[in-house]
């Protein structure tokens, strides 16, 4: 057996973590789950999300016995607390009393109360009534020993993020005034000349709700922009509050995810604490393992490459897609080292006893119906124990050499009305990129558009439709200090106002990439065309020409026969079709080995990791493939407990972390 380390970052280890929705069950329940916590080496536990309706049954009279009672258990148990404001769902006098704070859609009807969430973002008599809760909320609590991190509301945004009523329209005004400053810059980035739209007073401007034709584009982005500013405007209030009254770090849990998209968390990441996720595998995709990793990076990415929380994850299937998978025997684990893997330190749970009643009655738990008799429970036992013998990895952080840029203000133009293909969805893109990266061996950072990229050997810009003048330069001073970029098609096409950019596409990296096209030529779903290598390509096509690129592959067949797909120019190379997997992983191959970007592991469904920390590495090795893998390592295999000396083998579905000797 080889010794226990210490972790860099001295005492702090892996959490393991849950949401316990204690509201749900009696108190004789309450006691059994915290032993049962202990027993599962739970620490830190999220109560109150959902509570408002408890602890202010009646508007202005709280009643914290039953918050107490569980947070006193909770606290002579060891147990720490990720203690919700509360607010994440109105509770029903509020909208009975006011009708108004609840959410309006697109056609401009309201939606009634009866799930959760149901409340606009710019509701000011909201905002008030969710105040004054975390007042009382962290009067009583804010200097609790056991608090250990604030949780704003929950998931902000997850079902309410666009809200199309009258008080969303003024707050929309103010925050384009202040963008704007006057109307002519407004009608200019609008391109309101077009279809008669010219704005001659602010009080004309509306939030985008449904017309009978297409919407303005710029129109719809900047709702966009609107939209997710104002959720964080309410997340600032909340924490505002709670900082004037405790010390204790104050977070919310993002939804980077595949389904999730109106949240700008560029933006929201530097006002966190610590950046903290939600993540449901998602069976309606083609790879949910690889989405899962591509989450993971994105949130290393708004964490700064420091260490991050999941918040959320579920133990076996959830309840809301279509089709809820059950995880197979080891998944659970498998998912939960990935995260691990790609720098999570807290390992948290929805939720720890599963729902008799309500809306989420057939989501998995960490105590499922059927009780501790279970896969599920002693999955927990196992990840618990793991996670136990992973602590010296808090704190270390993942290192790439490459990096994927990623843009919600690019999910949002890219796929929004009118665009040239509606079959060309932006985060395709990206999972396709960055699923060949994976599959190739790269640990890859997710990074913002205008990021510093020194440092990284190769960038790749999958589909990266807006970008601004300086977005832009960043990418070519990158290039022109030596470092290499791969370039999808669907990138530069428009400004940060969505307007086009002249002279042919893709506009902002056409100089750089030596190409220039004057048309695009989607292709309907479900057909295909060769290429001249024999790679094979669907969705979209350019009438492309080299100006100053080398041509590396053409289409073989069609109406573009002979026009380039590929091409490079120096370090810049441009995918100018969406290429089936194979040649897009050629592609990419290529352009790494050309950049000296060395992957980490063999890929092919063998992921490989390294977590650095001051003294040491810690080597991830995890198996998806149905054979058993044998990978070369050095060090202490810290699930084993086994010194590893030349070949670490890893069974099919398992999971092995290296202590390496000496650091890689
Ligand atoms: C999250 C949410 C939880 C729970 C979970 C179910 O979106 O924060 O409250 O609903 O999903 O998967």
């Amino acid at each position: 057996m080889c010794a226990r380390a210490h972790s860099d970052a001295g005492d702090i280890v892996i959490t393991l973590g849950c949401d316990y929705n204690y509201e749900q069950w009696p108190p004789e329940i309450w006691r059994d789950d915290v032993a049962l916590m202990r027993e599962a080496g739970v620490t830190l536990v999220a109560i109150n999300v959902f509570g408002w309706s408890d602890i202010e049954p009646r508007p202005g009279e709280y009643d914290f016995t039953r918050l107490d009672e569980i947070i006193g258990l909770l606290h002579e148990n060891g147990i720490r607390l990720n203690l919700g404001t509360g607010t994440a769902s109105p509770p029903p006098w509020l909208t009975r009393a006011h009708p108004e704070v609840l959410p309006t859609v697109a056609d401009g009807t309201r939606r009634y109360p009866g799930g959760r969430q149901a409340w606009c973002p710019s509701s000011p008599v909201f905002r008030a009534r969710a105040l004054a809760l975390v007042e009382q909320v962290v009067r009583r609590y804010g200097d609790h020993p056991a608090v250990a991190l604030w949780h704003v509301s929950n998931e902000l945004g997850c079902h309410n993020a666009l809200c199309y009523d009258e008080a969303s329209a003024g707050a929309f005004r103010v925050w384009l005034r202040e963008k704007y400053g006057d109307l002519a810059a407004l009608n200019t980035a609008w391109g309101t000349a077009f279809w008669s739209q010219r704005y001659g007073g602010w009080d004309e401007i509306d939030p985008p709700r449904l017309a009978l034709s297409t919407r303005n584009p710029a129109h719809l982005v900047d709702f966009q922009r609107f939209s997710s500013d104002a959720l964080l405007d309410h997340y600032r209030a909340e924490a505002e509050v709670l900082r004037r009254h405790s010390s204790v770090p104050v977070t919310t849990n993002f939804m980077v995810t595949a389904h999730i998209r109106n949240l700008d968390y560029w933006s929201w990441a530097p006002e966190m604490d610590v950046v903290a996720n939600d993540h449901y595998l998602d069976h309606r995709l083609g790879d949910p393992t690889a989405e899962l990793s591509f989450a993971a990076d994105l949130t290393r990415g708004l964490a700064g490459g420091r260490p991050w929380m999941l918040m959320e994850q579920a133990v076996g299937a959830v309840n809301w897609q279509p089709h809820n998978l059950a995880k197979d025997d080891g998944q659970m684990l498998r998912n939960s080292l990935t995260h691990v893997a790609r720098g999570a330190d807290s390992i948290c749970f929805f939720q720890w006893r599963a729902s008799v009643q309500g809306a989420e009655q057939f989501h998995s738990a960490m105590v499922p119906h059927a009780g501790t008799d279970s896969v599920a429970w002693r999955g927990v036992l196992e990840l618990s124990a793991t996670l136990g013998k992973l602590a010296e990895v808090a704190g270390s952080r993942v290192r790439a050499r490459t990096a994927l840029v990623f843009s919600w203000e690019s999910w949002w133009a890219a796929d929004t009305e009118a665009r040239p293909s509606q079959s060309v969805r932006y985060l395709d893109q990206v999972h396709a990129a960055y699923n060949e990266l994976r599959e190739l061996g790269h640990t890859c950072d997710v990074v913002a558009p205008g990021s510093d990229l020194t440092g990284y050997d190769l960038v790749v810009l999958p589909g990266l439709y807006m970008v601004s003048d300086s977005q832009a330069k960043v990418v070519e001073e990158y290039v022109a200090g030596g470092g290499h970029v791969v370039v999808t098609f669907n990138s530069g096409i428009v400004d940060e106002d969505d307007r086009v950019r002249l002279g042919g596409y893709p506009g902002a990296f056409r100089d750089l990439l030596g190409v220039s096209a004057e048309e695009f030529a989607p292709l309907l779903p479900g057909h295909e065309v060769t290429l001249t290598s024999g790679a094979t390509a669907t969705l979209w096509m350019e009438r492309l020409r080299a100006t100053s690129a080398t041509v590396l592959d053409t289409y073989a067949e069609g109406p573009l026969a002979g026009v380039p797909a590929v091409t490079r120019n120096g370090n810049a190379w441009y995918v100018a079709t969406a290429l089936a997997p194979a040649g897009l992983r050629d592609v990419l191959r290529r352009a790494a080995e050309a950049a000296g970007a060395v992957p980490e592991g063999p890929g092919r469904g063998v992921e490989v990791v390294r977590r650095h920390g001051d003294r040491r590495s810690y080597l991830f090795v995890i198996n998806h493939t149905n054979t058993e893998i044998e990978y070369a390592a050095h060090g202490c295999d810290l699930v084993t407990g086994g010194a590893v000396d030349g070949l670490l083998r890893v069974a099919p579905g398992a999971v092995r972390v290296v202590r390496e000797e000496p650091t890689r």
